[in-house]
C-alpha cells in the first residue's frame, strides 16, 4: 500500500536508528604557546583517532590565553601555531570542525548566562584556582593576590565551549577532568530550573597517557617551562631532551623504568617490542641515559619530522589558514545556532 504523508510512519524505531548521529566530540587546546609532547600524547593523537566516529569539533581557546597573555601579537601567532598543530598532525579540516574560539561570539553570551547559574563556590573549589590561593598563603600574601576574574571565571567559559555545541564527550587530558565536570554541573544547574535544555558531556580520559612528565620531571606545561614542543628544529630537540632530569646512576646499575621521566616518553613513541626491550635493559643494567636520550631523539625526529615540513608550510600561508578557520567557524556557529536561540527564548534574553 501506498503510504500518504497523513498515514503515520509505521517503523517509527527503524527511522530513528537510521538517523542516529555520529556522537559529538568538543576540545580545545588554549593558545598560551607553542604545542607540547604533553598535548599531542595527552589530547591530541587520542583526539584525532577520536574524530574517525565522531562529529569532532575542535577549537583554539584564544580568549582562555588572556588570563595569562598580555601581547595580542604573540595571541594571534600562537592561535595560528595551534592550528597549524592540528592540520599538520593529520586533522581533516573537511571532516572536522576546526575554528577560533573568539570566532563564535555565541561563546561569551553563553558563559554570561551560565555564569549567572554556576555557585560562586563551585567556583572556589577549582583546582587551578585553589592552586593561586595556596600559593599566596605560603607567600604571605593576600589569597587573592594578583586573581583576575578571568582566571576564576574560567571554568564558566570552558563550560560555554561545550555547552553551546552540545558536546556528548570532550577528551582531554588528565588535568582537565575536573573542569570537564565542573562543566556537566553548570549545564546540569541550568537545567534544573529549565528542564533538558544543555546536553551534559562526559570527559573522555585516555589512561595510559595521563600525564606526560616534563623535561624536570613534573607535568609537562607551558606555565612550567619545561617542554618538548612538538614542531622542535632538531638542533633544539636534542639540547632539550638533553635536558631531561635523571637520577645519577651509572650505565652498569639497575634501573627503574617507572620512575623514569626520559623511559615515559620512550614509552609513549616507540613501537611496543622496543620499549619491551628496553625495559629489560633498564632492569638488568647496562644502559646510559645518554643512550637513551640519543634514541628519543631519533624517535623524536622520525615521528615528526614529515609533520615539521607539513606545519612549517602551514606556518609560512596565514592566509590559507585564517580561510579554513573562517570555514570551520562558520560550520560551529551553524551548530551552535539552535542551542543558543533556545537558550535565550528560555531565560527571556533577545
Ligand atoms: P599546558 O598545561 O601546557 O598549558 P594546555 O592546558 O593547553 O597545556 O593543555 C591542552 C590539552 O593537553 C589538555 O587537554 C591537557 O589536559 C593536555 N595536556 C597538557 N599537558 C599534558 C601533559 N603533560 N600530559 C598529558 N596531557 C597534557
Ligand atoms: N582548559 C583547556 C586547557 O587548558 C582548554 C579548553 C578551553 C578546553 N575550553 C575547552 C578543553 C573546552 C576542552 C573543552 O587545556
Amino acid at each position: 500500500m501506498l503510504q500518504t504523508s497523513l498515514e503515520p510512519d509505521p517503523t517509527p524505531t527503524l527511522r530513528a536508528a537510521a538517523v542516529r548521529r555520529a556522537p559529538v566530540a568538543v576540545t580545545g587546546i588554549q593558545a598560551s604557546g607553542r604545542a607540547h609532547l604533553g598535548n599531542f600524547l595527552g589530547l591530541i593523537r587520542p583526539a584525532l583517532a577520536l574524530a574517525g566516529s565522531h562529529d569532532a569539533h575542535y577549537f583554539i581557546a584564544d580568549a582562555h590565553a588572556l588570563t595569562t597573555l598580555r601581547d595580542g601579537a604573540a595571541l594571534r601567532r600562537h592561535t595560528r601555531e595551534i592550528a597549524a598543530t592540528w592540520l599538520a598532525l593529520g586533522l581533516d579540516p573537511h571532516r572536522t570542525t576546526l575554528y577560533r574560539q573568539s570566532d563564535l561570539p555565541e561563546v561569551f553570551e553563553l558563559a554570561w548566562i551560565l555564569a549567572c547559574y554556576t555557585g560562586k563556590g563551585l567556583l572556589n573549589r577549582a583546582h587551578a584556582y585553589k592552586a593561586a590561593v595556596a600559593a599566596n598563603r605560603a607567600a604571605g600574601r593576600a589569597d587573592d593576590h594578583g586573581v583576575t576574574g578571568g582566571m576564576f571565571g574560567y571554568p564558566v567559559l570552558m563550560a560555554a565551549d561545550v555547552l553551546l555545541l552540545a558536546a556528548d564527550v570532550v577528551p582531554v587530558g588528565l588535568d582537565q577532568k575536573q573542569h570537564v565536570e565542573i562543566a556537566r554541573e553548570i549545564g546540569a544547574s541550568f537545567n534544573a530550573v529549565h528542564g533538558r535544555v544543555l546536553t551534559l558531556p562526559e570527559p573522555l580520559i585516555d589512561r595510559r597517557v595521563a600525564t606526560i612528565p616534563g623535561l624536570d620531571g613534573r607535568k609537562m606545561s607551558k606555565s612550567y617551562g619545561n617542554v618538548v614542543p612538538i614542531f622542535a628544529e632538531p638542533d633544539e630537540l636534542r639540547r632539550l631532551v638533553g635536558r631531561i632530569v635523571t637520577d645519577s646512576r651509572p650505565a652498569v646499575a639497575p634501573k627503574d623504568p617507572e620512575r623514569c621521566s626520559l623511559f615515559a616518553l620512550y614509552r609513549h613513541l616507540a613501537q611496543p617490542a622496543a620499549v619491551a626491550a628496553l625495559r629489560a635493559r633498564y632492569l638488568e643494567g647496562g644502559v646510559a641515559y645518554r643512550e637513551v636520550k640519543e634514541e628519543l631523539v631519533e624517535l623524536l625526529d622520525a615521528a615528526f619530522g614529515p609533520a615539521r615540513v607539513a606545519y612549517r608550510t602551514l606556518m609560512a600561508d596565514p592566509a590559507e589558514l585564517e580561510r579554513l578557520l573562517a570555514t570551520g567557524a562558520e560550520r560551529a556557529r551553524g551548530r551552535a545556532a539552535p542551542v543558543i536561540n533556545r537558550v535565550r527564548a528560555t531565560v527571556g534574553l533577545g
